[in-house]
């Protein structure tokens, strides 16, 4: 962002006629293929050439004016409406504050650090605390009059609560909500959805003879004729006092900060907060807080230089839709995902992106080869937010929604707004009686995927359950099942009803419960009905499970109450916990248990082949066995493992281990060692 490109005279020119055209687009309320990231990279490179050639700026270079020339009105400013220098870096915000310092020959007395608002600049005229006029800032010496739109604006009220006659200048703009509201308006009256907020409120201020109306929101942030020896802090005070919505009631509210040192980190955290707050900022803005200190810096053409935009990467990119994909989910929700053409958002590439459902996709008008606007805050999933329906060329196609389920052919239920298979989570019975039948699971040779395929076609199973109460008459029926198949895989069955509770709720393919996330879950609660009956709080005591995975599990739990139901009734996972760790008695000190068995206390990690008794062992029965010994199984090696089971072909994890000085045997001294526990052959 700060690296500046060195333009030729030609492209010099150019760069000029596209960030005008971009600014037009920007300010009024066209959309542009160029990002405001990249439009700050082009000013940049702008200004960097008229610098070094002073003699040839062009007359309407988008430098050194307000709204970057693009906009004019008919309605004279009674003071300019300013605009911001930005700055880019921390280091860059310190070198103009160490410069403002300079200027006054003294540190300004203090700063407020507030928001800066992605919206449209506009002035409010109030004669006796009666709003009379609502201007947008146009060049910054004369805008346009929106007063038609006033009333559909949150936040500017119609009186004040004093009969002041005062200018109120702020920002207005579209919340995320009523950014999603907007959209659906838009559509239901035929009209192109707005490809973000900013250019919804654009479009909004100045649309005349709508048949609809859209709301939006003003947040106050400046004010003419309050009193000169008003401070920033205290004019936003005094500006919500009138009845104005000021930032103070957001998360990022303004902020008073003694020390540059102070102003960094409430711009970090104002960035930090980013994500969550319900409409959107493009950066942070730094402003001496004294009038004093802002009366002696004084202000240029184009802003004012005690205050300061600190720029934030932009959170929209465009990009193209190449391609929709339907994933259905464990639930049989059919949800579409948009493939796009990969594109970096604040720092991170982005090549999908959720576009919820299928209703969604229509509201928003989506065509694939479309350029659209991609979404991306924080650790959000990326969306796209909408086409920008003016750059079509006519090679967009239309997209296909799917007729029957993507996985499993059947029909779609799309009663709800998410569309989901027929079949709901049986849609995934096969996949899903292949997990539970699998070694680490509950093991049932014989029941592999021809088999489960084949049960599931022939109607005999649609869950888990089923396959408990598959009798030898109906296994007989199926192709290709003699007697000496169907008893083996009836001995099997009989055999997995009976396996430990981890393995049967490993089975069961809750999100988040693999293997050894299923010991654990098991060691801690001993039963299925605890396990059960354990609300999100008791989950989360559970070694690596944490509040936002217990809750997710609470809930698959309580979906899949009426399999466990059966499950329990038909005796599956009512074995008791894999032997035989010896478990504490109920009141024990935790530090009981971990010091039980041969390995009590250790924190084991395995690796390379195992040999001798050991040879048969998956690495999950290992780590099983590692449990049942009392030692905590790992896969990687670091500075709390306290012993490893080196095989053959041991090689990065041995290495490091004979670096921490950690304690090596080999597979068959790791036998001796917990030979009790060993499973019986
Ligand atoms: S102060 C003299 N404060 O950002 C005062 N501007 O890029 C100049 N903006 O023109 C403006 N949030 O449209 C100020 N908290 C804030 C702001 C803010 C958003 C906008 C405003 C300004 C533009 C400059």
């Amino acid at each position: 962002m700060t690296e500046t490109a060195l333009l030729s005279s030609g492209a010099y020119a150019d760069a000029v006629a596209t960030a005008t055209r971009a600014a037009a687009a920007y300010y009024t309320d066209g959309a542009t293929p160029l990002g405001d990231d990249e439009y700050d990279v082009l000013v940049r490179a702008i200004a960097a050439y008229e610098q070094a050639h002073p003699q040839e700026v062009l007359p309407d270079s988008p430098t050194g004016k307000v709204a970057g020339g693009a906009v004019q009105g008919d309605v004279p400013h009674s003071v300019p409406m300013l605009s911001l220098d930005n700055v880019f870096t921390a280091e860059e915000l310190a070198d103009w504050a160490a410069g403002l310092e300079r200027r006054l020959g003294r540190a300004p007395a203090g700063w407020c650090v507030e928001p800066k608002l992605d919206g449209l600049a506009v002035a409010a005229r109030y004669r006796g605390g009666r709003l009379r006029r609502v201007i947008t800032r146009g060049d910054g010496l004369a805008g346009e009059d929106i007063s038609h739109a006033a009333g559909d604006v949150l936040g500017l009220p119609e009186h004040l609560t004093e009969a002041v006659d005062v200018e109120l200048r702020g920002e207005v703009l579209l919340t995320r909500e009523q950014f999603e509201r907007a959209n659906e308006i838009r559509t239901e009256h035929g009209a192109v959805p707005f490809a973000n907020p900013r250019n919804g409120a654009a479009g909004t201020l100045r649309a005349k003879d709508r048949p609809y109306r859209i709301e939006l929101t003003f947040f106050a942030y400046d004010a003419v004729g309050l009193g000169e020896e008003l401070g920033h802090s205290a004019l936003l005070e005094r500006l919500a006092a009138l009845g104005a919505n000021t930032a103070a009631t957001t998360a990022a509210a303004p902020r008073r900060c003694e020390t540059v040192e102070q102003v960094q980190q409430r711009v970090e955290e104002i960035a930090g907060l980013r994500a969550e707050l319900p409409f959107g900022i493009d950066g942070v803005v730094i402003k001496a807080d004294d009038a004093a200190d802002q009366q002696q810096a004084g202000s240029g053409s184009r802003a004012p230089r005690w205050a300061v935009a600190r720029k934030l990467a932009a959170e929209h990119k465009v990009t193209r839709l190449l391609d929709v994909e339907w994933a259905v989910g464990r639930t049989g929700i059919i949800a579409p995902r948009a493939v796009l053409e990969p594109v970096v958002i604040d720092g991170v590439t982005v090549t999908y992106a959720t576009l919820h459902n299928p209703a969604d996709i229509e509201r928003r008008g989506l065509m694939l080869g479309d350029q659209v606007f991609v979404y991306r805050a924080g650790d959000v999933i990326p969306r796209v937010e909408a086409p920008l329906v003016d750059e079509r060329t006519g090679a967009e196609r239309p997209i296909v929604f799917p007729e029957a389920c993507p996985r499993c052919g059947d029909a779609i239920d799309t009663a709800e707004q998410r569309w989901r298979c027929a079949r709901g989570r049986n849609c995934q019975a096969v996949a899903s009686i292949i997990y539970a039948a699998g070694r680490d699971q509950l093991d049932i040779e014989g029941l592999g995927s021809t088999r489960a395929v084949q049960l599931v076609e022939a109607g005999l199973v649609a869950d888990l359950a089923d396959v408990f109460e598959l009798t030898r008459e109906q296994l007989l029926a199926l192709d290709r099942m003699g007697e000496t198949s169907t008893d083996n895989l009836l001995a099997a069955i009989g055999t997995a009803r009976t396996r430990p509770l981890n393995r049967a709720l490993c089975a069961l393919g809750i999100r988040g419960t693999g293997r050894s996330m299923s010991r654990r879950i098991a060691a801690h609660f001993g039963s299925m009905a605890a396990i059960r009956a354990a609300d999100a709080e008791a989950l989360a005591e559970v070694d690596g499970m944490g509040p936002e995975k217990a809750r997710l599990m609470v809930a698959e739990l309580a979906e899949l109450a009426p399999l466990l139901d059966r499950l329990a009734a038909l005796g599956v996972g009512t074995a008791v916990t894999e032997p035989t760790a010896p478990r504490p008695a109920a009141d024990a000190e935790p530090a009981a248990a971990a010091a039980a068995g041969p390995l009590g206390g250790q924190a084991v990690v395995v690796t390379g082949s195992m040999t001798g008794p050991l040879a048969a062992l998956s690495r999950n029965e290992m780590n099983e066995l590692i449990e049942r010994a009392g030692g905590k199984a790992s896969s990687s090696v670091s500075k709390r493992t306290t012993l490893l089971v080196a095989g053959e072909k041991a090689g990065s994890k041995r290495a490091k281990a004979e670096e921490l000085a950690i304690r090596i045997l080999t597979p068959d001294e790791f036998a001796d060692l917990v030979a009790a526990h060993l499973p019986r052959a």
